[in-house]
């Protein structure tokens, strides 16, 4: 069946990727959505449902070319074409001193974060390129404005090259009609936390506190899922239409601070 309008959101199943989903969903895109855990998508699709919209669950590591490769087909085959993309799924990793930090953990975050980033756009493009459209890759104010996560040197090199690979291909993919920009959250109430490995942070701790806490324009509170969802859709959409190669940090000033 052919939509009107087509997205793909990587790591759809939880957080900031599924806030994005939900809001894409309502305003009438047809969402694949891409992950690696079965019943957080299911769950996810029969939210959307619920509210009338479409969705189809797409299962696949963002990291896995072959896996990539079938489910951007799997989506354009079952919905007709491929508008916009989200690069969203990602991992903070393993956090800890350089000298610590293990070769397979450095690897990881890499892999997962850079060459997901890489193969969803790789996988996408050529689905996009006849009609133009928006990608929007989930950065960080990490590597891009801030430097003071403690131990978190592969996870700010991946998000700097998230934003290095959204200005290189703005300029590449323009002719297409094709826009590629790159969200910057700061912190953000997700679960993300939770799967963060930080050792022996008091080494590489920055010694520096704001006396007010760190995020000025919430006192001090974390943004949601759904503020960056709603920044998502605005790039997503023909409103940032002159918009590209940009990086936007969403992080309530708090990446001014330090
Ligand atoms: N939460 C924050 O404070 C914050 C701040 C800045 C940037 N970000 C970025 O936002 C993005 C989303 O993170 P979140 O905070 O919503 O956390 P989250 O853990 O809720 O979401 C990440 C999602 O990606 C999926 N995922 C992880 N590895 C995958 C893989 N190999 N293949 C497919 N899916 C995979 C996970 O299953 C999960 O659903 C990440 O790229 C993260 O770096 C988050």
């Amino acid at each position: 069946m052919a939509f009107a309008k087509v997205a793909l959101v990587t790591g759809a199943g939880s957080g900031i990727g599924k806030a994005a989903a939900l809001a894409l969903a309502k305003e009438g895109y047809a969402i694949g959505l891409l992950g690696r855990t079965k019943d957080e998508l299911d769950s996810v699709a029969d939210n959307i449902r619920a509210g009338g919209f479409e969705a189809m669950t797409l299962l696949a590591d963002v990291s896995d070319e072959k896996q990539m490769g079938a489910a951007t087909s799997e989506l354009v085959s079952k919905f007709g074409r491929l508008d916009v993309v989200v690069a969203n799924a990602g991992i903070n990793g393993v956090w800890a001193p350089i000298e610590d930090l293990k070769p397979d953990e450095w690897d990881q975050t890499i892999t997962i974060n850079l060459r997901g980033t890489y193969l969803t756009i790789n996988k996408a493009v050529p689905h996009m390129k006849s009609t133009g459209g928006s990608i929007v890759i989930v950065s960080s104010i990490n590597g891009t404005r801030t430097f003071t996560s403690p131990g978190a040197t592969a996870y700010s090199v991946t998000k700097a090259g998230q934003l290095a690979m959204a200005q290189q291909l703005a300029l590449e993919l323009a002719r297409y009609g094709i826009r590629v920009n790159a969200v910057c959250p700061g912190a953000i109430e997700t679960e993300i936390n939770d799967n963060t490995d930080i050792r022996s942070k008091d080494e590489t701790k920055i010694p520096v506190e704001w006396p007010q806490g760190n995020i000025p324009v919430s006192s001090g509170q974390p943004g949601s899922s759904e503020d960056v969802a709603d920044l998502i859709v605005f790039l997503a959409g023909d409103k940032s239409r002159h918009i590209t190669g940009s990086p936007v940090w969403i992080d309530g000033g708090q990446g001014l601070l330090v």
